[in-house]
């Protein structure tokens, strides 16, 4: 099989050429990614000379280049990681999130389309649902939550999602679709809040709670994530959505605690800022369509996912000192420089 992956130089996207590679060591696999501030292919460089895989540095949005790319190679099935994914930088700057969330998603579909390719998976999030009330524990997302956006980075994955449903409805096109919760793990890039809060402690640094820190998201660990998509690829149902993730609700306050504690840092480091804007209060995923039709389920609790990952963080310190000093970006240019 062989498998384009597109923004496999982020956090979940490397994480999944990981999984791949390992488990089916016969498939061959191309990483597409345009190597915004968010993706850094030092984090490739473990399987970078593997002759099953390869790099190619491009933009989703661009339909020329994406054309060419499917021009020469023939790809069985593509995974779109490729995104504008942090929520903060789409309240600063929305149209960059349209243009690569959507556009990105429409040309992909096009040439998918175009090519014959045998599914298209879109990896989306439990945000097109919006969210849920503090006081109503009982209600949790399902495949038929309506879709109810609150940021513009919602916004643009929900539109996504409809046109992926749209070009499987009027094109017969092979699409699946994950919508997932918040996850971490390991290379999950330090403006988001669990790596945040990591390099921030290790530094002393004070660490920004928005608001009261109440708001609760549903976490799961990046590998967990990764086995989902595997298996909705492989025996997922043409044309359906799936939720991902399940029952390990943490109120924010309650995941920098814990963090707090496994570095032995103290809690006078929390510094409550200003809300972000439109904040959704809480994310909680009903996983029983994926379990019933695929028996997949997070084998990762919070409690151990999290240690795990602050032990990461700490083996791995030059991974995000160089992404906070800005070095990462040279990475490029040290790699393919005189290529
Ligand atoms: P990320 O920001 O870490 O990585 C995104 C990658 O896409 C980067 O490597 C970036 O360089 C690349 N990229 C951006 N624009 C591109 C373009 N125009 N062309 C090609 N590549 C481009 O994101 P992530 O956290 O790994 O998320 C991956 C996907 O999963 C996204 O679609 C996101 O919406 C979705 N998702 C994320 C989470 C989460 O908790 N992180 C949860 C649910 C769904
Ligand atoms: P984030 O990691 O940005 O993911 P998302 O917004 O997609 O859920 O944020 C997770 C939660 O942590 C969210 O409720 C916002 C909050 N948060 C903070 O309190 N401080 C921070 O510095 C960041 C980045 C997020």
């Amino acid at each position: 099989m062989h498998v384009l992956v597109t923004g496999g130089a982020g956090f979940i996207g490397s994480n999944f050429i990981f999984h791949m590679l390992n488990k089916y060591p016969n498939y061959r696999i191309v990483c597409l990614d345009l190597l915004t501030y968010a993706g850094n292919l030092s984090t490739l460089k473990s399987v970078m000379n593997k002759e099953n895989f390869r790099f190619v540095k491009g933009d989703i949005a661009d339909r020329e280049f994406i054309f060419n790319l499917f021009n020469k190679e023939k790809f069985d099935v593509v995974v779109n990681f490729a995104a504008e994914s942090h929520v903060d930088r789409s309240i600063l700057n929305p149209g960059l999130f349209l243009r690569t969330n959507i556009i990105g998603t429409q040309v992909l579909l096009d040439v998918c389309k175009e090519y014959n390719v045998a599914r298209f998976h879109q990896v989306s999030t439990d945000e097109v649902y919006g969210d849920l009330p503090l006081d109503r524990p009982d209600l949790f997302f399902t495949e038929d939550t309506p879709i109810n956006t609150s940021s513009p980075y919602s916004a643009s994955k929900a539109s996504a999602d409809l046109l992926v449903q749209a070009y499987h409805r009027t094109f017969k096109l092979p699409v699946t679709i994950s919508r997932c919760s918040n996850n971490y793990g390991p290379y999950h890039f330090p403006e988001k809040l669990i790596p945040l809060i990591i390099s921030r402690a290790l530094n002393d640094e004070a660490l920004p709670v928005y608001g009261t820190g109440e708001n609760v998201r549903d976490w799961l660990y990046v590998e967990d994530h990764c086995t989902a998509i595997d298996e909705i690829i492989h025996n997922g149902k043409i044309g359906e959505v799936y939720n991902v993730g399940g029952h390990n609700e943490k109120t924010n306050l309650e995941v920098v605690k814990t963090i707090l504690k496994e570095l032995e840092k103290p809690e006078s480091l929390i510094s409550f800022v200003n809300d972000r804007v439109g904040h959704d209060m809480r994310y909680a995923i009903d996983p029983t369509k994926i379990k019933n039709e695929l028996n997949w389920e997070p084998t990762t609790k919070f409690d151990d996912g999290i240690k795990q990952t602050v032990k990461w963080y700490l083996d791995n310190k030059s991974w995000w000192e160089r992404i906070i000093n800005g070095d990462y970006q040279n990475y490029y240019q040290e790699m393919y420089g005189d290529r």
